[in-house]
């Protein structure tokens, strides 16, 4: 970790979004602007976004198609972004997608943000409620925001905020650990 870069090294999924805190459209559209510039596949670019900023029709429609469990800590956030990806198209469309979602989060740490992504949606509301074209498949929402008082999480939540992140051993990831990095 002590080698990394800050914009990794401090990066991390908080649920503790300040509720006051708001993204200027000009820092929306600089995190947009990052998942534009992602790598993909023959430069298919196959990642398609919606950004609500906190309380405004889009911001609304997609926190309703969250579980109830996960709009405590998501309708806290300063913007949510549903991103996308063709359906039935490239089998690399949703590899792609991510990595587009990592550039954002990587824009989103350089500007002092968080984000905190999550998958369990309701992807036919989701559809419905933001109009989507039928051959996009809602994917991932992306909460973006402020840090603010861990304490004022449910006790619940406030456990996990304040855990210690884990990551498995390179030993472990790396096949040939010995080999490539001793
Ligand atoms: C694709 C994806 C989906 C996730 N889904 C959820 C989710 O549904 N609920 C949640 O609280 N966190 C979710 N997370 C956050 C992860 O739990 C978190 O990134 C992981 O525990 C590692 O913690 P860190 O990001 O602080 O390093 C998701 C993260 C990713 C990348």
């Amino acid at each position: 970790m002590a080698d990394l870069t800050p914009l990794l090294a401090f990066r991390w999924s908080p649920r503790s979004f300040d509720p006051e805190a708001e993204l200027t459209r000009a820092e929306a559209a600089t995190l947009l602007e990052a998942a534009r510039w992602a790598p993909s596949v023959g430069n298919r670019q196959p990642w398609r976004f919606a950004l609500g900023h906190r309380d405004d029709e889009t911001f609304k429609r997609i926190v309703v198609n969250l579980p109830p469990a996960e709009q405590r800590w998501a309708s806290r956030a300063s913007v949510l972004v549903l991103a996308a990806h063709p359906r039935g198209g490239h089998p690399f469309a949703a590899y792609d997608l991510g990595q587009a979602v990592a550039h954002l989060t990587v824009q989103a740490t350089a500007l002092g943000l968080h984000v905190r992504q999550l998958t369990d949606l309701d992807r036919a509301g989701l559809t419905a409620d933001l109009d989507l074209p039928g051959n996009l498949r809602p994917y991932v929402v992306v909460a973006v925001g402020q840090l603010g008082d861990p304490l004022s999480l449910p006790a619940d939540l406030l456990a996990e905020e304040t855990a210690l992140r884990h990551r498995r051993p390179l030993g472990e990831l790396v096949l040939n650990c010995e080999n490539a990095i001793g």
